[in-house]
């Protein structure tokens, strides 16, 4: 069995004690990987700290030129990297590809923005003088990336705070860690020096102490909403420390009595299912109006029975399985509390019989499509925990828009949601009232580009860990300004003469 290292300081380290990555659909081992531990991290974010001034002094330019080189083997080598995404978080092997396409789009996105125009020209109220905007790297920056999208997320954090001159340390999730070394992997065929990059394998412990250390100045983090608000409290506290963090959500599709139901039944499916309901941006809620209700749910219920769950290596599988055993006994016990809390159950394919699970694949986390109808209750724990797995309501609704876009905003959350209408007014009320940070109209909730600003609001998160956004969370911004007078002026008529005792 092949056998893998941190990657510290330009070297590949081997850890003390390690774990193995599984194949969640055949059981099938992927490696060993090293456990990293509080003394990994310290080497790692010293090697970050040592690497960050001869880093942060190149161009915007020269260090882009690094990240090309990892765009163009991720387009090169799409097919194999999408295919050990998928072996190793079982999402189907269309998603396995789409992971490196989303990743190469943010690479491409990162290194094209080190030509492009930064900051702003200001104008001053004193002619002689030129003010304009500096951003400046923060420094450290901490990466704590998630499984199901073990090649995009990573590069969402590390792509934009490597190229704006920041020095990273990531650790990548533990279920994921194959991945991750094919990532450390391409960053040094491109040649990025040695303690610009570093990546400790391993668990939360791991996570913990970069968020702990105190040279860490940044926090980039995607994941779970109850680490995600215990990382932002931690870095809340300290002053100088920043943390952008970006968490799941209770996602709703609305579909209102003028919904064209062709699109609204594809769309509440691929919100639902897809990536077997493991996306911060899946839907476990679909709001339907009681005009289209009995019409919707007959298609969705229809949809959902017949929904191809298999090998996720197989072209023809929607869904492939769950991440690990752990999680499947979570999605199981909420499909149980739906029962519990007296939902009635239209469809219940949790525990797949035999002859749905593919040969050889009985060590697989199975788990199909589970919907329940109910009144909306705003005590039913089922409507507003997130599930993270292919379980969801369908919740009626009648009157105006005002009622959906009301049942849509009773969660903690404001991730994703999306509505389904022909009437402009009804999207604009909603689009103007969705408490969201990301929204669409007659589109699945999923799907996002690279170029979007990507997080949530209310409980989903604090700050917006991808893309555009990321610049605000890696940088931070100097307002300068140069007289080019001989003299000083100042604004706002303030004199600028001085005044003595003998005036
Ligand atoms: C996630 O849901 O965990 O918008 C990330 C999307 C993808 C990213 C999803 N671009 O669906």
């Amino acid at each position: 069995m092949q056998s893998h290292g941190h990657y510290i300081d330009g070297e590949w380290i081997e850890g003390s004690e390690s774990f193995e990555s599984r194949n969640p659909a055949t059981g099938e081992s992927l490696g060993q990987f090293p456990r990293g531990t509080e003394a990994d991290v310290a080497a790692a974010v010293e090697a970050t700290e040592a690497a960050f001034e001869g880093w942060r002094t190149r161009s915007y330019i020269d260090r882009a030129e690094h990240l090309w080189d990892v765009y163009t083997e991720l387009k090169a080598r799409t097919d194999e990297l999408g295919e050990l995404v998928t072996r190793e978080c079982g999402k189907e092997i269309g998603e396995g590809r789409a992971d490196i396409v989303e990743a190469a789009h943010m690479v491409e996105w990162a290194a094209g923005n080190a030509r492009h125009p930064h900051g702003d020209v200001v104008p001053s109220e004193i002619a002689a003088k030129d003010s304009y905007m500096r951003r400046k790297p923060r420094g450290v920056v901490g990466c704590i990336t998630p499984w199901n999208f073990p090649v995009a997320i990573p590069f969402w954090h590390m792509a934009v705070a490597l190229v704006e001159g920041n020095t990273v340390v990531w650790k990548p999730a533990e279920q994921t860690p194959a991945c991750a070394h094919a990532i450390a992997e391409l960053m040094t065929d491109a040649g990025i020096p040695d303690g610009v990059f570093n990546m400790v394998q391993g668990y939360g412990d791991a996570g913990a102490a970069i968020v702990d250390h105190d040279a860490v100045d940044t926090v980039l983090f995607t994941g779970s909403a109850e680490v995600g608000h215990e990382i932002g409290g931690k870095v809340g506290g300290e002053s100088g420390k920043l943390a952008a963090c970006e968490m799941g959500g209770k996602n709703a599709v609305v579909v209102t009595e003028h919904a064209d139901l062709d699109i609204a039944v594809p769309a509440a499916v691929l919100s639902s299912f897809k990536t077997t309901g493991q996306r911060c941006v899946s839907s476990e809620r679909l709001v339907v109006h009681a005009d289209v209700y009995d019409e919707f749910k007959r298609r969705f219920v229809e949809a959902a029975e017949r929904v191809a769950v298999g090998d996720p290596l197989d072209e023809g599988t929607f869904m492939g399985p769950l991440i690990e055993a752990d999680h499947r006994e979570r999605v199981l016990s909420y499909n149980e509390l739906v029962r519990e809390e007296g939902g009635d159950v239209l469809v219940d394919r949790g525990q797949l019989d035999g002859s749905e699970i593919p040969d050889d694949h009985e060590a697989g986390h199975w788990s199909g499509p589970f919907v329940y109808e109910t009144e909306y209750d705003p005590d039913m724990r089922c409507l507003h925990e997130e599930v993270f797995g292919p379980h969801v309501a369908l919740i009626p609704y009648e009157g105006g828009i005002e009622r959906a876009v009301e049942l849509q905003n009773s969660t903690p959350y404001g991730l994703s949601g999306s509505i389904v209408s022909e009437d402009y007014r009804q999207i604009n009320y909603y689009r103007d009232h969705a408490e969201l940070g990301l929204a669409y109209g007659n589109l699945p909730c999923i799907g996002a580009e690279v170029q979007l600003p990507f997080g949530g609001v209310k409980k989903s998160g604090n700050g917006y860990p991808s893309a555009r956004e990321v610049v605000e969370a890696v940088t931070d911004r100097t307002a300068w300004t140069l007289n080019n007078d001989t003299e000083i002026k100042l604004a706002q008529g303030l004199a600028a003469d001085l005044k003595t005792d003998d005036d």
